[in-house]
């Protein structure tokens, strides 16, 4: 088959591709990822290109006919023909753009800030030890082994002490190197210790460990210096899985494919070292220096990572291959950092309540409390965890990636540039917005979306089933061939040149995805036979932005109707618990015992979740005796 260059811009990048590869596959041959949450299915209408020249076949997919007649194509449902010139809109790309990593208190509701060892001790997973042995002679001619692991003994409880053949290869020459002292890195794990790193003499160098919060749409890396516990610098971005589909069922699928899960597997693996490498080289670290990562994750992310069928997640009765997952080293799954570094993932408690919930209830020490507390992470599913120190259940709802903006025509996750306040004037319906980063908008996050579906509410463009209304009087509400939408942001004023819009579909979607919210919510209380007033506590965890309106999300139905105080927001809580797990043993032991003791509801058992689900699907509910504020 006859190949032909490819060659993007504005990156100056070509590569050499077949007869019928897609624009989306060239693309990412070339380094460069595109929007495509759709997984390439043309649905999504993110991975829009413009063809300069050359020679492409053009399929249909959710475009829109202005798009094309300026040009412009989707990547997934165009094929290279001949040589062809191609430009990557900024708004295409899928790793332009930071994902926002530190939440700052400028919200009605700010990010609650977690004491550094949330009362655990101060004991990280790996730590350097420095030796002085006795040198053999004649009579005293104990092995290199034994004579190291003899001094070592004074520092560690743990009955096995175990090194790698790598570093027993290294062993003769860096004792002698070092004058029979010796730096050894040293991690301890369900009582068992082993030396992962050995350098000759007193190093100064430190050690270093990862946070990694696998999420489905993000991946976030924090670099711990485990000395301090301090976090040395962190980064995020989008998880490239993503280009195989928005949510957990279309990467299940996927990985079902034909080398598909390794696919799925290598993506996440490159999101994490991309991530890793630019940590490393901006604080000029070595990766032989980084012992240890801990990871959390979501059941089916964690799958994924170590390469591991999630195909019976899925099907009935929704069985993960195991909540438990084994300590790897980092050459087993190319991650690149020291070699003999393990990675360790966070337990899940079943196939939709996974390891970032683990995480999320160790960091915000509900399971010590004797209030009872309500925790809910919304992200790309809604998972939830009431109890105190006695008892925790769990569920998870399918509430769809809307908050993070998924299924959303400008929805986007809590970046710059994503609209993250809405103001709307009762009387002109004219609109004032705030971005992340004070910059022009490019699209609109969860808190954005929270705010603007309850200020539609209370200004009357829509009613309480989400249709707007018909006696609106602005050219704000207009009609499309696609159904009725209401302008947010005009186009001269938008990153992208469009308008900034919401429509009727996406305000349906927001809907179902809070009604599915407080559905399990509702689902977690009756199951407990207790109701919303005896709650002491409510966190919600979540990558909203900068702050969580929470007035608004009451005013939607999305959170119960409570004493406003109650309420604490935690941010991302999937990190922090890796984070703490990373520098404490305790916490990591107390994490796999999480897993253990939180018990599962499954909400697709009978009609409760979904008389619940049906009964939400109302701004704010159909019972409005539930939301007294709000009527
Ligand atoms: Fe191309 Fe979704 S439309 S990836």
């Amino acid at each position: 088959m006859s190949k032909h260059s490819v060659l993007f811009f504005p990156d100056n990048v070509a590569v050499q591709v077949e007869t019928g590869t897609s624009l989306l596959r060239a693309a990412s041959l070339a380094g460069i990822e595109l929007k495509s949450t759709c997984g390439g299915k043309g649905t999504c209408g993110r991975c829009v290109l413009k063809v300069k020249e050359g020679k492409v076949s053009v399929g249909g997919g959710n475009i829109s006919a202005k798009l094309k007649t300026a040009g412009y194509v989707l990547a997934c449902q165009t094929r290279v023909e001949g040589h062809a010139v191609v430009e990557v809109p900024r708004d295409s790309r899928l790793d332009e753009h930071q994902v926002l990593l530190d939440n700052k208190p400028v919200g009605l509701l700010a990010e609650k800030q977690v004491e550094e060892l949330a009362g655990y001790e101060f004991q990280p997973l790996c730590r350097k030890i420095y030796l002085e042995l006795d040198k053999p002679t004649l009579t005293e001619n104990a092995s290199d082994l034994s004579r190291l692991q003899a001094e070592l003994r004074k520092y560690t409880d743990c009955r096995d002490l175990e090194i790698s053949l790598d570093n027993l290869r290294k062993l003769p020459d860096i004792l002698r190197e070092g004058d029979w002292k010796v730096t050894v890195t040293l991690t301890s794990l369900n009582g068992c210790a082993e030396v992962l790193h050995l350098e000759p003499g007193r190093s100064t160098k430190k050690s270093y460990g990862l946070a990694v919060d696998i999420g489905t749409t993000t991946v976030v890396v924090n670099l711990v210096d485990l000395e301090t516990g301090q976090i040395v610098d962190k980064r995020g971005t989008y998880n490239r899985q993503s280009r195989y589909g928005d949510d957990v069922i279309s990467r299940i699928i996927y990985a079902g494919e034909e080398n598909g899960l390794e696919e799925l597997q290598q993506a996440v693996i490159g999101t994490i070292n991309h991530l890793v490498d630019k940590l490393l080289a901006k604080n000029e670290i070595k990766a032989e220096d980084v012992h240890v990562a801990v990871t959390a994750g979501n059941t089916t992310m964690a799958h994924l990572f170590l390469g591991i069928p999630p195909k019976y997640i899925r099907l009935e009765p929704y069985i993960p291959v195991t909540s438990s997952f084994p300590p790897v080293k980092a050459k087993e799954l190319g991650i690149a950092i020291n070699p003999e570094a393990w990675i360790l993932s966070f337990p899940a408690v079943a196939s939709y309540v996974g390891g970032d919930i683990v995480s999320g209830v160790l960091v915000n020490g509900m399971a010590e409390s004797d209030e009872l507390t309500l925790f809910i992470d919304i992200g790309t599913n809604g998972e939830m965890v009431l109890g105190n120190r006695d008892w925790l259940i769990s569920c998870a709802c399918s509430a769809g990636p809307a908050f993070e903006g998924g299924g959303i025509t400008y929805g986007m996750r809590a970046m710059t540039g994503a609209i993250e306040r809405v103001e709307i004037d009762p009387r002109s319906y004219e609109v004032q917005v705030a971005t992340i980063g004070n910059v022009k908008p490019m699209g609109i996050c969860g808190s954005g979306l929270i705010d603007c579906l309850a200020k539609l509410l209370r200004v009357g463009i829509i009613d309480r089933t989400g249709q707007f209304q018909k006696d609106i009087n602005t050219p704000r509400l207009r009609e499309t061939e696609d159904g009725k939408e209401f302008v947010l942001v005009w186009g001269k004023d938008t990153e992208c040149g469009k308008d900034i819009v919401l429509t009727e579909g996406d305000i349906k979607n927001l809907i179902r995805s809070k009604g599915a919210v407080f559905a399990g919510i509702q689902s977690l209380l009756k199951t407990v036979q207790m109701d919303v007033a005896q709650i002491d506590k409510i966190i919600i965890a979540g990558g909203f932005g900068n702050y969580l309106n929470i007035e608004d999300a009451i005013q939607i139905g999305l959170l119960p109707d409570v004493d406003r105080s109650k309420y604490e927001f935690m941010g991302n809580t999937s990190i922090k618990g890796a984070k703490l797990a990373l520098i404490s043993q305790p916490a990591y032991r107390q994490a796999e015992e999480l897993g253990r003791k939180m018990t599962y509801l499954e909400l697709s058992v009978g009609t409760m979740f979904m008389d619940e689900f049906v009964s939400a699907c109302f701004l704010p509910h159909t019972d409005l005796s539930l939301f007294p504020s709000a009527t």
